[in-house]
């Protein structure tokens, strides 16, 4: 089978390049995916799959059946939005359009999840169960996943891979972890209302401003003092306003921040936990306050077998140098975790970062891939699905 995967990835690697350059040179922002999601379900329609377009608004989904001897489906999920950067590439398919780029490689992403579904197509026959391709919008505003999910593209699915290249990462290098790999991500608003006066006469007056400092000082203290030092959590408040004049005491602080933590038992007690702190400061010293904790995307946790699948996958085809057991998860966010409410799941890093070039992280208007993950990505994507039927039950 291996072999096979790879025989026909290498004869559809020239085409996969150009579809990456057309993606890259042809971005579209979170939800407005339109010429992409055209453009994919031409692709996988010329594949032989069955295609459904206009799902989770802009996303497309590709159904591949097996044989039927087995009923389970594997979801394969990519994504294929980009961001409002200008790039800063010279390419012959740099970014036609002004101030916007495929800055995080979502356009390898989308030509990962085409190709895997072009290898695949050709083994259909030989495929037990059934294959559904995930073409999703707007990840980078972390949306795209609850539309598709909102559209049921999750019914009848059993377990789901998804991708993410990463510049650190050599090429045609796997990143594999076990467990947590992305953080939860919750947005936090605090609105403090005291009582306005002089600058000379702080005692006739409630000072939100120095409020709001203690409030900042003692969230931060109190994540070292009360919460489990083994469960890691960033509290970043990002933007904050009030006052009005040198010698007027602020009557009104809002601020806004990120909260990111790994742990569900930490993501769980948070907004209690923030709520508890800003109340007791509020109230000693007579202010009036309003916490908003707005839950955003849950942490990605992968799942033990599938990823062992991954791994093993990524030996049998490029040898044991090729796998990169990551020590740490990371605290940004990833939207796929949505996914993972519903099933098991793993998403794997995929290196595509050059030899003998300075590598720019994603969402750098430098941010460039070596094209060579492509085949890495889709024949390790291949094989893998392959090798669900075999080993998960
Ligand atoms: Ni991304």
């Amino acid at each position: 089978m291996l072999a096979e995967i790879k025989k026909s990835a290498e004869k559809f690697a020239p085409r996969l390049i150009e579809i990456r350059r057309h993606l890259h040179a042809h971005p579209e922002l979170s939800g407005e995916e339109h010429q992409t999601s055209a453009y994919i379900a031409g692709v996988l329609s010329s594949c032989g799959l069955n295609v459904t377009e206009a799902v989770g608004k802009t996303g497309v989904i590709g159904d591949l059946a097996g044989s039927g001897s087995d009923s389970r489906t594997l979801a394969i999920r990519t994504d294929m939005d980009a961001l409002p950067i200008q790039e800063h590439l010279e390419l012959d398919f740099a970014s036609r359009q002004p101030g916007i780029m495929h800055a995080c490689g979502h356009d390898v992403h989308a030509t990962l999840g085409l190709g895997t579904a072009m290898v695949l197509s050709q083994l259909s026959g030989k495929l037990p169960g059934n294959i559904r391709f995930l073409f999703q919008p707007a990840e980078e505003i972390a949306l795209g996943a609850k539309w598709m999910v909102e559209d049921g593209v999750m019914e009848g699915v059993d377990a789901i891979y998804g991708v993410h290249v990463f510049p650190s990462i050599p090429v045609r290098r796997v990143g594999i972890r076990y467990g947590a790999l992305t953080s939860a991500a919750d947005e936090l608003e605090i609105v403090i209302q005291g009582e306005s006066g002089h600058g000379a006469r702080p005692h006739q007056a409630i000072d939100a401003i120095w409020i709001a400092s203690q409030v900042i000082t003692t969230l931060q203290q109190a994540i070292s003092r009360t919460q489990n030092p083994l469960h890691p959590i960033v509290l970043s408040i990002g933007q904050i306003e009030g006052g009005r004049a040198p010698n007027i005491i602020a009557d009104y602080v809002r601020m806004v921040g990120t909260v990111r933590s790994l742990h569900p038992e930490s993501h769980a007690n948070l907004p209690q936990w923030v709520e508890n702190i800003v109340q007791g400061i509020c109230q000693t010293y007579g202010a009036k306050c309003q916490v908003n904790y707005r839950r955003g995307v849950p942490s990605v946790h992968n799942d033990q077998i599938l990823t062992q699948i991954i791994e093993t996958a990524t030996r049998e085809a490029w040898g044991d140098d090729s796998v990169q057991i990551l020590p740490d998860p990371s605290l940004g966010a990833e939207d796929f975790a949505i996914y993972l409410d519903k099933v098991p799941g793993c998403m794997f890093r995929l290196g595509v970062g050059h030899q003998n070039k300075t590598n720019y992280p994603l969402h750098h208007p430098k941010f460039e891939v070596d094209e060579d993950a492509i085949l890495t990505g889709v024949v390790t994507m291949a094989y893998a699905a392959c090798k669900y039927w075999q080993v998960a039950a």
